[in-house]
């Protein structure tokens, strides 16, 4: 299989210059600290970054700030750290302070830019914040021959994507305008598209012919992590579902792209979405885990879900009267994210033992599994069947690029083939619209379990839900 993303890079040119600045607003964030500086040592490491990287925050901090906050980030990852590459990425950072609202700030990004002609904003900031800033920017002369990359959420709902995407417009191209689902950049998420794409076994069965039902699950054993405040305004359905888990489902359901030009890919993510009719809320099972209200920056009477379940539809020629299902909590039992499809039984109904198929496959974290559960004779004098496992696991390679390295760096290197378009987040809105807010009843859930039990009649009839094991070689062995 050629490699897509050479495919799109030589495709077009015109819009590859690698950028020669990056700015990071949020750079005294949470996200910066948890995941952004990791992958930027990282891409000092492999020699993939070597620009100026301006950290914006608020006023009254340094350059040594900054750089310490780095240091820090890099060093609670954990492991051996190459200094050699730590301090070079330190040489790299400048800081500029001020408040977003203030066009001072701006005026001070403007000469710290002095001698860049295409930089790269990353806007890793509250999305209330995402328009201002790009206006600023623009009013301060930043924007020249910029790209910028927005972090999730994208809108709070259809309409307000559509505003921000209108607002986006009024000074970049799509083309410079990167919308990061970081789901897009971890490799075992990219691997579901070639196992799909590279084996020619698979392709006669990709369909409603052999296959019954997809699941898709998405379980934390954590709960909201000091994010009260985030998620009580955002939820499940818009934290993971109307992203992340779309898509999964869009990997899974697209048809193969065509490799011809760099947009195949998101033309047929952007397809998938089309065909999925607007969810129903009577598809759909929200649940609250038992002491959510007490977390802090939580409304005591909030009604926001930390677990949803929901059945939905690709109405394609492929998959017309598969269901597909999205399960997705904080607080389960385990964290893992799976994907399960479930192949239609065999006609021969009569041979004792007989069950269906089904692939298998744990996108995470650490190990990632693929699993094909077969059917072979039991063995001894009588003729019947049982289940046997064809596994493959793959631990985390020691130098594995983790998902923000690999999008930061395509970014920077103008390769959106792994950014959500403008028409995929608005369609991927209009998917989940009907189901966001409150309506359909909050059921609560106990920590370490399920999800509220209201959730199993969406999958009764598909022989329920699967649930992940702890990590993947244990889903080898069930
Ligand atoms: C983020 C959500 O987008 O993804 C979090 O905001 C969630 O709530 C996280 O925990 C999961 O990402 P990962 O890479 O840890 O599976």
């Amino acid at each position: 299989m050629p490699d897509l993303r050479q495919k799109a890079a030589t495709a077009s040119t015109a819009d590859k210059q690698p950028a020669d600045a990056l700015v990071l607003f949020g750079a005294m964030g949470d996200l910066a600290h948890k995941k952004i500086f990791p992958a930027l040592y990282n891409m000092v490491r492999r020699g993939r970054l070597n620009v100026p990287v301006i950290g914006v925050a608020r006023a009254g901090r340094t350059d040594q700030h900054l750089k310490e906050r780095a240091r820090d980030s890099v060093k609670q990852k954990g492991g051996n750290v190459d200094e050699a590459a730590l301090s070079k990425l330190e040489s790299l950072l400048r800081y500029v302070g001020g408040d977003y609202q203030n066009p001072h700030t701006f005026e001070a990004l403007k000469k710290a830019l002095a001698s860049s002609q295409r930089p790269a904003h990353y806007l890793a900031i509250p999305p209330s914040l995402f328009e201002s800033v790009v206006q600023s920017l623009d009013r301060s002369g930043c924007m020249r021959n910029a790209r910028v990359i927005v972090e999730k959420p994208f809108g709070h709902n259809l309409e307000s994507a559509q505003q921000l995407n209108a607002a986006l417009h009024a000074i970049l191209p799509e083309s410079s305008i990167f919308r990061i689902d970081h789901y897009l950049g971890k490799e075992a998420v990219l691997n579901l598209l070639i196992f799909r794409f590279a084996n020619s076994f698979l392709e006669p069965i990709w369909n409603r012919n052999y296959i019954e039902s997809v699941q898709i699950t998405m379980a934390e054993n954590f709960g909201i992590e000091g994010r009260g405040a985030f998620y009580d305004d955002t939820g499940a359905i818009r934290d993971v579902v109307e992203n992340h888990m779309l898509q999964v489902v869009a990997f899974l359901a697209m048809e193969p792209p065509t490799c011809l030009h760099g947009e195949s890919v998101r033309d047929e993510t952007a397809k998938v979405f089309r065909t999925i009719p607007a969810l129903d809320p009577r598809n759909l099972v929200r649940g609250q885990f038992d002491g959510y209200k007490k977390e802090e920056g939580v409304a005591p009477d909030s009604k926001v879900e930390t677990f949803a379940a929901v059945r939905l539809e690709v109405r394609s020629w492929r998959w017309s009267g598969v269901p597909f299902l999205i399960r997705a909590g904080k607080c389960l039992p385990v964290t893992a994210t799976e994907v399960f499809v479930r192949l239609r039984k065999p006609p021969l109904e009569s041979l004792p033992g007989s069950t269906s198929n089904s692939f298998h496959f744990t996108l995470g974290p650490g190990e990632i599994s693929m699993s094909l559960n077969a059917q072979v004779k039991r063995p001894g004098e009588a003729m019947v069947s049982m289940p046997a496992r064809l596994c493959a696991v793959e631990g985390q390679t020691a130098d594995e690029m983790d998902a923000y390295e690999r999008l930061l760096g395509d970014a920077m290197h103008g390769d959106a083939m792994l950014f959500v378009r403008e028409d995929a987040v608005e369609s991927a809105w209009a998917v989940v619209e009907p189901i966001l807010g409150n309506v359909s009843p909050l059921y609560s859930y106990r920590p370490g379990t399920w999800g509220p039990k209201e959730a199993d009649a969406l999958a009764e009839d598909i022989g329920g839900w699967h649930n992940p094991k702890k990590n993947a070689a244990g889903a080898c062995s069930d």
